[in-house]
């Protein structure tokens, strides 16, 4: 983050303090029609739009160094196959078969030479080609040019791998992230990171509804008290949009040793967490010395696919103290994260058809969901 951002963000958060305020976004109270998180109709227009215009967070790039490393779609819908070939460029690929579609990549192989369909033996070469095809006999006319594997666009960008879900869709990721946020998640060297571990898990309730804990600091002394909510100051954030972007800056419960130091001195993850909403469903965390990957897969109005990817430093956590340290911290972010926000997010979606609520409501801290709700609704028409 830039050094004139950071004095602007902890200053807004002073302000916020002083009128005892957590945050301030659109300045009224906002109603949202809980069919948004119910309805098959809703969900298949964000499919249609929101989840196949925009490119998507697939991973971390040091899962796909070196030839024949690749990695695969946690999602059905969009069941991609990123590989890096013998030549080391980088290629996506819906992972389905020519012939009658079967998954050609399972994940259980440790390394790529080439896709060889489990089903009836055809093979592909890693640049997608067909290459063979079982007792060719079979398909006397067979024109292996048009049986190739379906393209994706993908890019590794910030040291991360960025998949496009519509196949021959351009990725223009510095103006699709903005010039503010891309150079503020740049400077986080992702790209010098490694993954400790992904946890896959099924959520029952709306990729929204299970986005959105993130966006409001209202619940975190109420839901997190026994766990994070110490770490906080009460739940001052401070928050800047760009295009369809949303960074968050958390105050942690020291900001007020900033007010005693020299502003020229600050920097912001000394006194806040900072989180990004990557649209339309990837949120980043850095917590100083780690940093969450989430993305979030709708699979039904009511189910998730939630991916959780922790990325760190090797020098940070070095040695076997070093490893234990970070499963211990992966382990408590990724169950505050699971049993608090997402457990109680769950409860929220199995009494959406009790009928108590037409809507949710919104409040004055809570504007950031509204927003998020706003750019959906924009890009997917169902406002
Ligand atoms: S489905 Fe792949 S070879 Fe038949
Ligand atoms: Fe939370």
């Amino acid at each position: 983050m830039k050094h004139e951002t950071t004095v602007d963000t902890l200053q807004k958060m002073f302000k916020l303090r002083a009128i005892d305020r957590d945050q301030q976004s659109i300045e009224k109270v906002v109603k949202v029609p809980i069919r948004v998180y119910t309805e098959p109709d809703v969900l298949e227009k964000e499919l249609a739009t929101a989840f196949r215009d925009y490119p998507l967070v697939a991973g971390h790039s040091s899962q796909v160094k070196e030839p024949g490393s690749y990695m695969l779609s946690a999602w059905d819908r969009i069941p991609y196959v990123v590989v890096r070939d013998r030549e080391g460029v980088l290629r996506g690929f819906l992972n389905v078969c020519r012939h009658r579609g079967a998954r050609l990549v399972s994940g259980k192989e440790t390394e790529l030479k080439a896709f060889t369909c489990p089903f009836h033996g055809w093979v592909y070469g890693l640049d997608g080609a067909l290459k063979g095809v079982t007792k060719p006999y079979n398909f006397p006319e067979i024109d292996c040019d048009k049986h190739g594997l379906v393209e994706l666009t993908v890019a590794e960008h910030l040291g991360l791998i960025w998949v496009h879900p519509t196949p021959g869709a351009k990725i223009d990721l510095p103006a699709f992230l903005g010039e503010q946020i891309g150079s503020e998640i740049e400077a986080f060297k992702m790209s010098e990171m490694v993954v400790h571990r992904r946890s896959v898990s099924t959520l029952n309730a709306n990729w929204k509804l299970v986005l959105k804990t993130y966006l409001e600091r209202y619940h975190v002394p109420v839901l997190h008290k026994n766990t994070i909510a110490p770490v906080f100051e009460k739940g001052v954030i401070s928050h800047h949009e760009e295009g369809l972007q949303i960074r968050i800056a958390a105050a942690k419960t020291n900001l007020e040793e900033a007010l005693k130091a020299d502003p020229a001195t600050w920097k912001i993850l000394d006194f806040a967490s900072v989180f990004y909403t990557l649209f339309p469903n990837t949120f980043l965390i850095n917590h100083a010395n780690l940093l969450s990957l989430n993305s979030f897969y709708p699979v039904a109005p009511d189910k998730t696919i939630w991916t959780h990817d922790m990325l760190y430093r090797a020098a940070d956590y070095a040695g076997e103290e070093g490893q234990d340290a970070l499963t211990k911290r992966f382990a408590n972010i990724d169950a505050v994260f699971h049993h608090e926000d997402f457990g109680i997010v769950e409860g929220v979606q199995a009494g959406l058809r009790s009928g108590a609520n037409e809507y949710h409501t919104m409040g004055l801290e809570e504007g950031l969901l509204a927003i998020f709700q706003n750019n959906i609704d924009r890009v997917a028409g169902t406002a």
